[in-house]
């Protein structure tokens, strides 16, 4: 279980300090902060659950969310920036996942462009960022992440087979630890994205960890379906894939591996 009062001390000095709001059930935290977001909840509200019972993934999948099993929290945000930048949102999200994974487990994520957690081949979380922008502008942004932790079995079904930290590390992972390394990742990531410096660091930092980007050949899936070997991610952190009609910038939608 988690120990609010300890998160919300470890969490004293950063934007979430105050905004913590727990769910032992809820739907969806993603469909809470979005909630929260449009009664003006402020910048660095936090919503994280044990269950949840209508968790969402990319694509209209639902994100399998067992009691006390997985971490499941959404982070609003108010950033004062150019809508162009979204597309970094998710990118700067998997490097602070990935950085807490390993500070709260020692394990190593591979990044799938744009948005999951692989540990090797297998999934053990995903991100789902949403977004309502005005003028060109971001109005906010919920950033949800869902990370497999303590689950031991999973559906078998998977596109991507599944996995949990505790499976790959072989002892059990503390959620609070994971969520409290998370959040303070994601702030320092996305305070990055007000820095145009910063910003131009972020496609090799994701080609770093990630074994996706540049020389694999995938399959390209959603409305911009097509196959091909990755060059890596352009300056907006779109994927460059080289297929046989030439290069095709993928801004949105996912890749598999090509068979
Ligand atoms: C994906 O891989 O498709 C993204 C999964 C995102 C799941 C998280 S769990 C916390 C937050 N609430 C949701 O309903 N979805 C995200």
């Amino acid at each position: 279980m988690f120990d609010l009062s300890e998160i919300q001390a470890a969490l004293a000095n950063t934007i979430y300090s105050g905004k913590l709001h727990f769910s032992a059930v809820t739907g969806s935290t993603n469909s809470d902060a979005m909630a929260a977001a449009r009664s003006d909840a402020p910048h660095g509200s936090v919503y994280f659950a044990d269950e949840q019972t209508a968790g969402r993934g990319r694509g209209d999948h639902a994100w399998h969310s067992a009691a006390g099993q997985g971490l499941y929290v959404s982070v609003l945000l108010r950033p004062q920036l150019p809508a162009a930048r979204l597309p970094l949102l998710p990118l700067v999200a998997g490097l602070a996942a990935a950085n807490a994974v390993r500070e709260a487990s020692g394990l190593t994520v591979d990044l799938r462009w744009p948005n999951d957690l692989l540990l090797g081949p297998r999934k053990t979380g995903g991100i789902l960022a949403e977004a309502q922008t005005e003028a060109g502008s971001i109005s906010f942004a919920v950033v949800g992440i869902g990370i497999n932790v303590h689950q031991g079995s999973f559906d078998p079904g998977l596109a991507t087979p599944a996995t949990s930290l505790d499976v790959e590390r072989g002892r059990a992972i503390s959620r609070q630890a994971l969520l409290v390394a998370l959040l303070e990742s994601l702030q320092r990531e996305t305070d990055g994205l007000h820095d145009l410096a910063a910003c131009r660091a972020i496609p090799s930092r994701v080609e770093q960890a990630s074994t996706w980007i540049r020389g694999r050949h995938v399959e390209v899936h959603g409305p911009q379906a097509c196959a091909g070997i990755t060059e890596g991610l352009d300056d907006h952190g779109f994927l460059r894939v080289r297929t046989a009609d030439g290069i095709v910038q993928v801004q949105t939608g996912g890749i598999r591996s090509a068979p």
